[in-house]
């Protein structure tokens, strides 16, 4: 198996960068498009042999160093007793709001093998398939507590950042039975098969370094300090997170994912060597055509300078509207301009 991806993970040395890219499955392929017209995501998500189908796409249409399962971070919530769909255009859609003592009463902590047993299933089948490294997934605590408490997306999720100042212990309750349930999922993707998983705190950037540290790296630690005996890589991401870089790091993560906000050269200045980086192209460069992708690579790769542990991929995820043939040229070009002699 090429290993390029987890050895950038372990900071070892590569003979050329390894690039992913966030939602490198989706509604920008025309394969998606054309399966979507027949099936509903969720209902992708619960069918291994058509989860499996979706991973291996981009892997094969665009040469990228790893696959991400696909699924998505509600996945998880449905057997545990939330009524949730995914809206187009708009995002996850919770039925009935978390946000009382009673909400919060009837959840049920996740057993991922009765109750998600095709995700543990598509997992399997591709990590015996794929010959690249297979990245497993959990949306984290809090980002799956706001969709919860605000019943869908936010602008700031300011319902939930009154909740956990308001009511800590419901909050506590609420990051309690999920954080047990997250850690139970990853820890299932990895038994299956996956070779590295990332915990997605997208929406994380909303609260202050304090809040950070005080509501949630309890719950995140817990979780990324639950997985460290299984030594895969544990990647660590959210977007807007700037100020809580070195805090997502103390939370166990191996690799810190960055969105493109932050320089990457001054986000590992923030970060130390310790750690291994993820990203941070601009997803957007990407519509606006080749030479302003050419140079946002060029940035990206001049800030990571060549030191090992640098893993490429987006600040965020492909934007639907993407042309694959982009996103083809700049896996080319990552490898291209990185490699080394000798390896
Ligand atoms: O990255 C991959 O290729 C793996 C697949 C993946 C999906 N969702 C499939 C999906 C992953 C890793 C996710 C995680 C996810 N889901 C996150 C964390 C990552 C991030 O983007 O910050 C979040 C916040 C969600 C919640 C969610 N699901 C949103 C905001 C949306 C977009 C809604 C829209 O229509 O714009 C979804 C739907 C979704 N999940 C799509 C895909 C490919 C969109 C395509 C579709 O509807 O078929």
């Amino acid at each position: 198996m090429e290993d390029r991806f987890l050895k950038a993970c372990r900071r070892e040395p590569v003979d050329r960068t390894p690039v992913w890219f966030m939602r490198q499955a989706g509604r920008y392929q025309p394969e998606y498009r054309a399966l979507r017209e027949r099936h509903g995501i969720l209902e992708i998500c619960r069918a291994p042999e058509l989860a499996a189908e979706v991973t291996r796409l981009p892997v094969e249409q665009l040469g990228v160093d790893a696959a991400i399962l696909f699924s998505d971070i509600v996945v998880p919530l449905a057997p545990m007793g939330v009524g949730v769909e995914i809206r187009e255009g708009v995002g996850p859609v919770v039925a009935e709001p978390v946000r009382s003592e009673r909400a919060v009463a009837r959840l049920r902590a996740l057993e991922p093998a009765e109750d998600v047993p095709f995700v543990m299933e598509a997992v399997r089948e591709l990590a015996g398939t794929l010959d690249v490294p297979l990245i497993g997934f959990s949306g984290a605590p809090f980002t799956l507590a706001a969709y919860l408490v605000e019943g869908g997306p936010s602008r700031s999720y300011a319902r939930t950042r009154a909740l956990m100042h308001g009511e800590p212990s419901l909050w506590w309750r609420l990051m309690g039975i999920l954080g047990e349930s997250v850690l139970a999922y990853l820890r299932a993707q990895v038994e299956a098969g996956a070779a590295a998983v990332q915990l997605f705190d997208s929406w994380v950037g909303n609260l202050s370094p304090d809040d950070y540290e005080a509501f949630v790296l309890p719950a995140s630690s817990r979780i990324l300090g639950g997985l460290a005996d299984l030594g895969v890589p544990l990647i660590h991401f959210g977007v807007g997170t700037g100020e809580l870089l070195p805090l997502m790091r103390d939370a166990g993560a191996t690799v810190v994912g960055v969105d493109w906000r932050v320089p990457l050269d001054r986000a590992w200045d923030r970060l130390g060597d310790g750690v291994a980086v993820q990203g941070t192209l601009d997803p957007a460069v990407l519509l606006a055509g080749w030479k302003a992708v050419e140079r946002g690579a060029g940035a990206v790769l001049g800030a990571a300078g060549g030191r090992p542990g640098h893993v490429f991929n987006l600040g965020h995820g492909v934007l639907p509207g993407t042309d694959p043939d982009v996103l083809r040229r700049l896996v080319d070009l990552v490898h291209e301009r990185t490699e080394r002699v000798g390896g």
